[in-house]
């Protein structure tokens, strides 16, 4: 064949295989068989072959790369990921319409979706082609998962017409089929691998694979809900995911638009009812205002859209018998009771463990030994006792009494006032509090130490190497290669892991530390605000609650971590060895105190920056980000398409507007 000709041959197989993918995995109306499609993509891989010089990633020869891919990389995502806040009742669903109401104050739609029940993702296009594909993560950044992605049939590598925008993100859910589920767990069960508990953690477990052969044979499936960037078709979000459906994204045929309350309730009583006839799992409904204007408008918390909301279905329940409590000790000392009943079937899983959370839950069910117990399974993997059938309790039947003492170390357990949690208060001499205090420290998300896990951790605990974070960096080669299981290659790679944590930035740094209630978002925020960990150690309570997202609780504790001695040791000693202690110039370089004491609102959108990035900057000078129009607020900092009603209200106060190139004079004369 001529080359030319088979130019052209090689096109047209690639649009017609990329047809006959549509039509089988996105509407699920194949019109021709299993057998011609293959056929044709023998053929086009053949023509690929004889003549590489047309080779094109996008081919759908291309969906599996059959090479193992390395770990994955993690990325910034463009648009943080956020979650949505929970509703189970008419009630809060009517307190959710009667804030967008106040804050609107004009007539608006709402489009009610299902809820699926997956792994999210979001996926960048640009000029029509899958560029990358990032796992939520912690909402900020995520891992890039495209190699498996690009296995996903029904998610287009190449889009379908020409009037997408030239570069857009979609986000949506990867979703495992119940019927692939329960094959899968078949041939687990019979290969005796482990089950996994649910179609979401068979699909957030696949996508993290390694080799995107097998991801490909696990049949992954995918739904879009939701299209971010500058260019969108429409202001609408329907009429932007039906136009993505003509883009070639599979997305869900059973959302639809709502113009009042009442249509919403109907909607979530048909699907509570229909959705077990889906193929895949839902836990919900999520109700969004339409318009995207109207959603800027609306604008966020600091977790999730002021302008949806999810309406989560009842879980299914069942009736068993409390059978013991056993009661565990966590990282941070935490002392969580456990229920074990009788094995009992709820939500297509057998289920034999509850958490009881805390003394006040076992209380307040005023639970006994041998009480038949209701048990509910939602969404979540972890199951919860609900009630009691007090009426089949025995008449001597004891009743459950939460313990005096740490289970693993015997010191007496303490209860803070205003708390519901016991906690075991020997956070240096606790075994699971030292080893817990150490995983998390090695975590992925925290220091992110190369091989060392759980086990290793364990090892190093029992065998006396390792009773602290500190000593971690004390290890040597030929300890590390004496233990079971371990080799002198392991032994390097833990010690070269070790030496690369010494670069990990200040705030993942002070994550890991583990100071109770510092999560990541906190230590980011921390890091941020205070530079150093020496600044950090000195802020007072009230210093420390000034700042963003740190409430009283949070301030207390960094306060109490700080006032242990062998917590200010034990930094001096990682100082010593090279860990980052406080801001790389990089990421506090440009910082001034110009917006120091301001507090500025950001409304509309802007020609030259993005609202995140004008968010860093006010931040990055010292100001502080405002969340809505008030009288402490300063200025406000107002784009395109800004709500009329925060302009009104801004001008009642008597604030200040500023445009965006007057708030850039601001922070650089
Ligand atoms: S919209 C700002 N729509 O639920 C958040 N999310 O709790 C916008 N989810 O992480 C999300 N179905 O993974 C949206 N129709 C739907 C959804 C949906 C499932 C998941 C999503 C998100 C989580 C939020």
């Amino acid at each position: 064949m001529k080359r030319e000709e088979a130019y052209q041959e090689i096109i047209q197989l690639r649009r017609e295989l990329e047809e006959h993918n549509y039509r089988y995995y996105v509407l699920a109306q194949p019109t021709i068989s299993d057998f011609e499609f293959d056929m044709k993509l023998r053929n086009l891989e053949e023509l690929e072959k004889e003549f590489p010089e047309y080779a094109d990633s996008h081919s759908p020869t291309q969906r599996v790369g059959s090479d193992i891919s390395k770990a994955f990389e993690q990325v910034a995502h463009r648009y943080p990921m956020l979650s949505l806040s929970n509703t189970y009742s008419e009630g809060e669903l009517r307190d959710f319409d009667n804030r967008v109401r106040k804050l609107i104050g004009q007539d608006y739609t709402y489009v009610c979706e299902l809820k699926f029940d997956g792994s999210s993702i979001s996926l960048l296009y640009e000029q029509g082609k899958l560029r990358r594909a990032v796992t939520r993560g912690d909402g900020v950044k995520g891992d890039d998962v495209t190699v498996n992605i690009r296995t996903i049939r029904s998610i287009p590598l190449v889009l379908r017409g020409h009037d997408y925008p030239e570069v857009f993100e979609i986000r949506g859910e990867i979703l495992l089929p119940f019927r692939v589920f329960e094959e899968l767990n078949m041939e687990r069960e019979e290969s005796g691998e482990l089950l996994f508990a649910n179609p979401r953690n068979a699909a957030a477990g696949t996508l993290k694979m390694l080799n995107p052969a097998v991801v490909a044979s696990r049949k992954l499936d995918a739904c879009f809900y939701s299209v971010m960037g500058d260019r969108l078709p429409s202001d609408g979000h329907f009429e932007t995911l039906n136009k993505a459906a003509e883009w070639g994204f599979k997305i869900s045929r059973e959302m639809q638009l709502c113009q009042n309350l009442d249509m919403v309730f109907n909607y979530i009583r048909k699907w509570d009812q229909e959705r077990h006839k889906l193929p895949v799992a839902t836990d919900g409904v999520v109700i969004k205002v339409d318009s995207r204007r109207l959603q800027e408008e609306l604008g966020y918390t600091a977790k999730s859209p002021r302008w949806a909301v999810a309406f989560k279905f009842k879980a299914e329940s069942a009736t068993t018998v409390l059978r013991s409590v056993s009661y565990q000790v966590g990282r941070t000392g935490a002392v969580t009771p456990v229920a074990n009943f009788d094995p009992v079937l709820i939500a297509g899983t057998v289920v034999k463990r509850a958490s009881l959370h805390n003394a006040d839950f076992i209380k307040n069910l005023d639970l006994h030994l041998n009480d038949t117990v209701f048990v509910e399974k939602g969404g979540e993997i972890i199951p919860k006792i609900t009630a009691v059938e007090t009426g089949k309790r025995h008449p001597m039947a004891q009743p459950v009494v939460f313990i005096e003492k740490c289970p693993e170390c015997g010191t007496p357990l303490v209860r803070k006032e205003g708390e519901a949690v016991h906690y075991c208060p020997d956070d240096s001499g606790c075994p699971p509090q030292i080893r817990g205090e150490m995983e998390h420290f090695v975590n992925r998300r925290a220091m992110d130490i190369d091989g060392l896990g759980a086990e290793t951790i364990e090892l190093l605990y029992t065998r006396g190497l390792a009773k602290g974070i500190a000593d971690l960096y004390l290890l040597e080669k030929d300890q590390l290669a004496a233990l079971e299981r371990m080799g002198e290659k392991s032994a390097q790679r833990i010690l070269e892991g070790l030496e690369a944590s010494k670069s990990v930035p200040f705030e993942r740094v002070l994550f890991a530390l583990g100071i109770r209630y510092v999560g990541e978002t906190v230590a980011r925020k921390l890091a941020k605000v205070v530079h150093s960990i020496e600044n950090l150690a000195q802020k007072t309570k009230e210093e420390l609650m000034e700042i963003d997202e740190v409430g009283e609780r949070i301030a207390e504790s960094i306060v109490e971590y700080f006032s242990r001695p062998e917590h200010l040791e034990m930094i001096r000693f990682l100082k010593s060895k090279g860990l980052q202690f406080q801001l790389s110039e990089e990421q506090s370089g440009n910082r001034t105190d110009k917006l120091k004491g301001l507090s500025i609102l950001i409304s509309g959108t802007f020609k030259n920056h993005t609202r995140e990035e004008l968010k860093e900057l006010i931040e990055r000078h010292g100001g502080k980000n405002a969340t809505s129009v008030s009288k402490k607020t300063n200025y406000l900092l107002a784009g395109e398409n800004m709500g009329p009603i925060k302009l009104e209200k801004a001008d009642k106060l008597g604030i200040a507007i500023i445009s965006e190139e007057e708030f850039v004079r601001m922070i650089t004369e």
